[in-house]
């Protein structure tokens, strides 16, 4: 068995795991704590899946490096992107979401290898359903395969942006792109707005500086369904460096710069 496959089928049961103790949690009160200011969310939940997930990954691939939340993961600042495989993990992406709707929420993990995205996985936990991508083999949801998206211009497509939408650095920019497109769409949770660009919902959805854990899973999704994820400043990609992004269709996200350009 390639290493690749050995690690989907483990990672599958390490989800099925965070998904029971998620739905096994709904009996039990949710502690919740804030972080950096009163919207930033962090429960138990966060906390227990990504230590779970965290000592199965160590105990099975010692040698690699984590990256996560909720610091269970290993510091940054050691890790080569270059060199190291390196699994980025989030164990709930939308906490605000699982704290205040009970859904739009998911799990996510990705393994990069020499600065590639090998393999991801986003688990929409309440709709149970696993969207999972293989580099070279297409965008899974379950066991069925997505087709490739089509290349829709901005023109002809919704797009979605990450939450700061209306923090006045970017509003403009982002009034300007709205402008182009048929609306504006949005989860609340990086993971499932890459996933809507791989279902070909959504032609763009742009990230102003989130961390390594919101983007890596959905950045390989993206690019294995036929999409493009590229750096307003256009350099390589590499999610231990926060910068904004843009997530989408070829044509969408080489809109997008323009506009981005000609501001
Ligand atoms: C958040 C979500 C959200 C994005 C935030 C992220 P979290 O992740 O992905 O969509 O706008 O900036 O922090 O904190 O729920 O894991
Ligand atoms: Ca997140
Ligand atoms: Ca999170």
């Amino acid at each position: 068995m390639s290493l690749t496959i050995e690690r989907d089928t483990l990672i599958k049961k390490w989800l099925k795991e965070a998904e029971n103790m998620i739905n096994e949690s709904v009996n039990n009160e949710l502690e919740i704590e804030t972080k950096s200011d009163r919207s930033d969310f962090v429960t138990n939940m966060d906390r227990n899946i990504e230590e779970m997930l965290v000592k199965k990954i160590r105990a099975e691939y010692p040698n690699d490096k984590i990256v996560s939340e909720e610091g269970f993961g290993d510091d940054p600042t050691n890790i080569d992107m270059s060199e190291d495989t390196v699994w980025f993990l989030d164990p709930i992406d939308g906490t605000m979401n699982f704290v205040v709707q009970d859904e739009n929420y998911c799990v996510m993990l990705a393994i990069y290898e020499k600065n590639v995205g090998i393999q991801s996985y986003i688990l929409d936990v309440k709709k149970e359903k696993l969207y999972w991508a293989i580099k070279g083999k297409g965008v899974y949801c379950n066991d069925e395969l997505l087709p490739k998206i089509k290349n829709a211009s901005l023109r002809d497509g919704l797009f979605a942006s990450n939450t700061k939408f209306l923090s006045d650095e970017i509003v403009g920019l982002n009034t300007e792109i709205l402008k182009e497109t048929l609306g504006i769409r949005n989860i609340g949770s990086a993971g499932l707005e890459a996933v809507e660009i791989a279902k070909g919902n959504t032609v763009l959805y742009i990230t102003y500086g989130l961390n390594a854990w919101d983007i890596a899973p959905g950045i390989m999704m993206v690019q294995e369904s036929g999409g493009t994820v590229k750096r307003f400043d256009e350099k390589p990609l590499n999610p231990l460096e926060k910068s904004a992004l843009l997530m989408g269709t070829h044509a969408a996200v080489e809109d997008a710069l323009q506009i981005i350009k000609n501001k």
